[in-house]
């Protein structure tokens, strides 16, 4: 099977290379990781950025909203990913309520994440109102990539996960916030569910790299859900989102062959047994 013909040209991902492939207008493509063998296969293939998402909590834990993980849990994830991976850059999400109030709690959550996973940069939502501890977290030399746009840590302020930033008021907010990021020393910025006008612009007056989710194809680079591109997870269908594979037929198809067997007395057969 081809990977990805980039694996050549970059042996291994750094911030640094990311803003070379926007330089050389070569598109960055991200997925989510929380797992080992996942992880594996994502490196495998030549992905460029594994983010150990906040999504765990939907994905791995079954929680409504990301609000629920945990540092700990976070650090459990990004090491088990960490442990996979060679030549993908692994970005871990500050959990919600980790970074937000106090900049000296931030930076001891950006450091426990670096520490104890490995892994290489974290990722926080917002702009201006967390500048304090995006500057603490990047005077510890920690990468940060920055969030915008539809940030789902504050749900609850938003109370719904429709497109954002659609008016003039909340469009330029996010150019402005967009550039303090850049400004600050953000290697790049995550765009989640905004106009795709409106991260196209943002991508043009940036030199760092955009990664769009639901931001139209006038971003640097894409990101997805792993879970909801594989189709394991049925229940999400955003306009934005794509399905590789449909994964959750195929997995109960293996489940139902399984149990089928076991109860026929069909495996374990003569060969499969000591
Ligand atoms: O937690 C996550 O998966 C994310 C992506 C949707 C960008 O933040």
């Amino acid at each position: 099977m081809e990977i990805n013909h980039m694996s050549k040209k970059y042996p291994k991902i750094t911030t640094h290379v990311l803003q070379e492939m926007k330089s050389n207008g070569e598109k960055i493509a991200m997925l989510t990781g929380y797992d080992y063998s996942f992880a594996k296969l994502l490196d495998e293939s030549g992905i460029d950025v594994i983010l150990v998402g906040d999504s765990a909590s939907n994905v791995m834990a079954g929680h409504v909203t990301t609000l629920p993980i945990t540092l700990d849990q976070m650090i459990y994830h990004a090491s088990s990913v960490m442990r996979a991976v060679k030549r993908a850059l692994v970005v871990v999400d500050l959990p919600f309520g980790s970074y937000q109030g106090n900049s000296k709690e931030a930076l001891q959550s950006a450091v426990r994440i670096m520490k104890e996973s490995g892994a290489n940069a974290v990722k926080m939502e917002g702009g201006k109102e967390i500048a304090e501890s995006i500057d603490r977290i990047l005077s510890a030399g920690i990468p940060v990539l920055g969030h915008l746009g539809l940030t789902p840590q504050s749900i609850n302020k938003f109370g719904t996960y429709v497109v954002r930033a659609k008016d003039v008021k909340e469009a330029e907010k996010l150019k402005e916030d967009a550039v303090f990021l850049e400004n600050a020393g953000c290697f790049g910025v995550v765009l989640e569910k905004i106009p795709a006008k409106l991260a196209s612009e943002v991508t043009d007056s940036l030199k760092i790299p955009t990664i769009g989710i639901g931001a139209g194809s006038g971003v640097d680079g894409q990101v997805l859900v792993l879970h909801d591109m594989l189709g394991i997870n049925q229940d999400f269908s955003p306009r934005f989102l794509r399905r590789y594979n449909n994964l959750h037929d195929e997995i109960i198809k293996s489940f139902l062959s399984y149990i089928h067997d076991v109860k026929a007395r069909d495996f374990p057969n003569e060969k499969e047994q000591y």
